[in-house]
């Protein structure tokens, strides 16, 4: 038997300070969430499903609902999870019009034997598998064309994403291990802002978004996507912590390996299956949260590690 434990993150990079609230308010309830499914003896994959569900329908965030859009101002969206126990992966990219990428992820995973599907082939198997359209219109938030008026105006280089003050959140996830030891990732993401249509992120690319393996751990990825796909940054971390370097001190170095060799910023949510449970970001902000034996802890800004019991009487 395992202790379970569910980390969520709410993305990376500046995070105006309009959304900081929000994005704590939304961890806390996607990290409940989870951790319900894991308190009831629900599997991992699971949790981080129903995690990322809550995620993706809080507008506050880049993934879903909230989804950043691309330079014509369109909803493009990347999802995946994966099952530590059997390494199967379900993701999808650049689908269009879909409420949940991360059910579709998992459909994927369930119902075909392929780990991606893309564009117009995702949508597709998302009408055979009975996931309906939704508007365009309907996953367009305030914060997102915001966003693109000024990625429109300032350009959209590496530099330009990380230095402008006041706009910037990214791409969610979450990582859990259940009481039975299994393991599990999801992420997902609208990608990043002014983004060419067609361009798909790290998050559905197993060993750059993210990974799972029960006999190591998981991470869940946020931040720049060229530039982790670069570093192949969750595999970088999962390959030292094999090698008995702690959860902590591997996403550290990943991520300040990734900022020396490319110049690329991120986070990262990291679960040991020895118990490790951690989180790193050289962004701004990172919102997080984790829960565990009934202790919720979270927070947005570096050093933060707030805590509260998962049920109270607010929630
Ligand atoms: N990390 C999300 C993306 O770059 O698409």
């Amino acid at each position: 038997m395992a202790t379970p434990v569910i980390i969520v993150h709410g993305g990376a990079w500046t995070i105006p300070d309009n959304l900081v609230q929000p994005s704590r308010d939304g961890t806390k309830c996607a990290a409940r969430a989870g951790y319900a499914v894991l308190d009831s003896g629900g599997s991992a994959l699971d949790a981080v499903q129903a995690a990322v569900l809550e995620l993706e329908n809080d507008p506050t965030f880049d993934a879903g609902t909230g989804s950043v859009l691309t330079a014509n101002g369109d909803v493009e969206m990347d999802a995946v999870i994966m099952d530590g126990k059997t390494l199967k992966s379900g993701g999808v990219a650049c689908v269009h019009n879909i409420q949940n990428p991360i059910n579709l992820a998992r459909e994927v995973m369930e119902k075909t034997d392929h780990c991606l599907l893309v564009g117009p082939g995702a949508n597709l198997f998302a009408e055979e598998v009975g996931i309906k359209k939704v508007p365009t219109e309907s996953l367009v938030s305030d914060e997102a064309l915001r966003e693109l008026e000024c990625y429109k105006v300032y350009g959209n280089t590496v530099d330009d994403l990380f230095r402008q003050r006041g706009t910037g959140h990214d791409t969610v996830g979450a990582v859990a291990i259940d009481s039975q030891g299994n393991i599990a990732f999801g992420t997902s993401t609208g990608g990043i802002s002014c983004k060419k249509p067609g361009r798909v992120g790290d998050s559905p690319i197993i060993g750059a978004g993210g990974y799972a393996d029960n006999e190591v751990g998981a991470v869940s990825c946020t931040g720049h996507g060229e530039s982790i796909f670069k570093v192949v940054l969750a595999y970088q971390i999962i390959t030292q912590m094999k090698m008995g370097v702690s959860a902590q001190e591997a996403a550290d170095k990943a991520l300040a390996n990734m900022a020396k060799r490319v110049h690329g910023f991120g986070g990262v949510i990291v679960l040991g299956s020895n118990g490790d449970h951690i989180t790193s970001f050289t962004t701004e902000r990172m919102a997080w949260a984790w829960a565990k034996e009934g202790v919720l802890h979270h927070g947005v800004n570096p050093g933060e590690d707030l805590t509260e019991p998962v049920i109270n009487e607010n929630n």
